[in-house]
């Protein structure tokens, strides 16, 4: 018996080879939104380790969703042929399958790219825009007050995000991520300390999750219906009258009516006041608490970084998959590498043979493996 890290999970008509997914990582390296070389060494490399589903960066389905003027884009057809060419090669020469996460983000943008601070722009500066919230309540009390947006723009933006989708099955992307979390304008609509509305979108419960559930049904209508969809979401704002792990117990019961197929859950990123008690593992009891009390399959995220950790995780159930960022940074090879000290196979592409443990002897005669 492999071990339950290393059994494949089936998602709809997808079969990932094992629970080991690498989480989503903003690179500020595109051009006018379009990915490049760098996203094609970055993601190439990430699709040769192993590990079974490779997401790709939050990617903002409008110019004004981005959070720099270098974050990744689906708006246009240049946006589309460009992450096409980098997908292509990854899902030629590498073993991972493609997710897309899809994007806006609201208040949180624009901003320098975190290496240079993080700081907000004001919208007369360069590089600058007026950023479309749910409400005008800015992120902290120092940084550029957002437009709320009408109606009617929320119906165009539930458009803007129907076109990703069609471009993201034009890519060929395995499957696609709403991004509702970190703070980004998804999760706004969903806390009420950045949701202020008093129509139909804010107030209740029920009414802050209107616009995300709207959103993610007119993006599962568009997708086809064999492929899996997800959400990721932040399971706490971390802060008094923010949004709770039980208002997402009740949120993930409405996407699954919806045909959601999994939920990522991360947690933080709506207030950077928030006191987060980072440790090993720390958001496990979030992703633990919506699979027993929902059955909806989760992906856990957050600090991760060791395989028995990882294994256990699953074994558990308390997560059936496993995200990596930093971690999947820092070991690009952890799905080989867990393997290993799990006694399980991982996924090796045909040209990478070379090094598997059991053929270097024949490789290197007379080398120990
Ligand atoms: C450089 C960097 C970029 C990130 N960009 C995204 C992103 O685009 N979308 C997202 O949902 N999370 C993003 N995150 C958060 C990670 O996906 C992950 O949830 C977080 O880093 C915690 O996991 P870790 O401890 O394995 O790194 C980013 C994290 C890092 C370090």
């Amino acid at each position: 018996m492999t071990s339950p890290l290393f059994a494949p999970i089936a998602l709809r008509g997808l079969t990932l080879a094992n629970r080991i997914a690498v989480s989503p990582m903003c690179q500020y390296n595109s051009d006018d939104g379009c990915a490049n070389d760098w996203h094609l060494m970055h993601l190439g490399s990430m699709s040769l380790g192993g590990a079974a589903l490779v997401m790709t960066e939050m990617t903002n389905v409008t110019p004004r969703g981005r959070i720099t003027s270098r974050c990744a884009g689906m708006w246009s057809d240049a946006n589309e042929a460009a992450m096409k060419r980098v997908i292509d090669f990854c899902r030629r020469y590498g073993v991972a399958k493609h997710g897309l996460q899809i994007a806006h983000a609201g208040r949180k943008g624009p901003t320098t790219p975190p290496a240079q601070g993080g700081k907000p722009i004001r919208p007369d500066e360069e590089g600058g825009w007026i950023a479309e919230a749910p409400s005008a309540v800015p992120f902290a009390a120092d940084w550029p007050v957002p437009e709320a947006m009408s109606k009617a723009r929320l119906q165009s933006l539930l458009g803007e995000f129907v076109a990703a989708v069609g471009r993201a099955e034009r890519i060929g992307y395995d499957l696609v991520e709403v991004h509702a979390g970190h703070g980004y304008l998804v999760h706004q609509f969903l806390s009420p300390l950045s949701n202020t509305r008093t129509d139909e979108y804010g107030g209740s419960l029920e009414n802050r999750m209107r616009f995300p559930l709207e959103l993610f049904a007119a993006m599962r209508a568009a997708w086809p219906s064999d492929k899996p969809m997800g959400m990721r979401v932040s399971a706490t704002d971390w802060m008094e009258g923010g949004w709770t792990p039980e208002e997402t117990v009740v949120l993930a019961r409405e996407l699954a009516k919806l045909g959601c197929d999994y939920l990522d859950v991360s947690s933080g990123g709506l207030d950077p006041r928030a006191k987060i008690p980072l440790a090993p593992g720390y958001q496990v009891p979030f992703s633990e608490k919506v699979r027993k009390e929902t059955g909806m399959p989760t992906m856990t995220v957050g600090l991760v970084t060791d395989p028995a950790q990882a294994n256990d995780i699953v074994a558990s159930g308390k997560a059936d998959m496993v995200a990596l960022g930093r971690g999947a940074m820092w070991d690009p090879r952890f799905a080989w590498h867990a393997a290993e000290a799990l006694g399980a196979e991982a996924q090796y592409a045909p040209k990478m043979m070379a090094c598997h443990p059991k053929l270097r002897p024949q490789v290197f005669p007379g080398r120990a493996s």
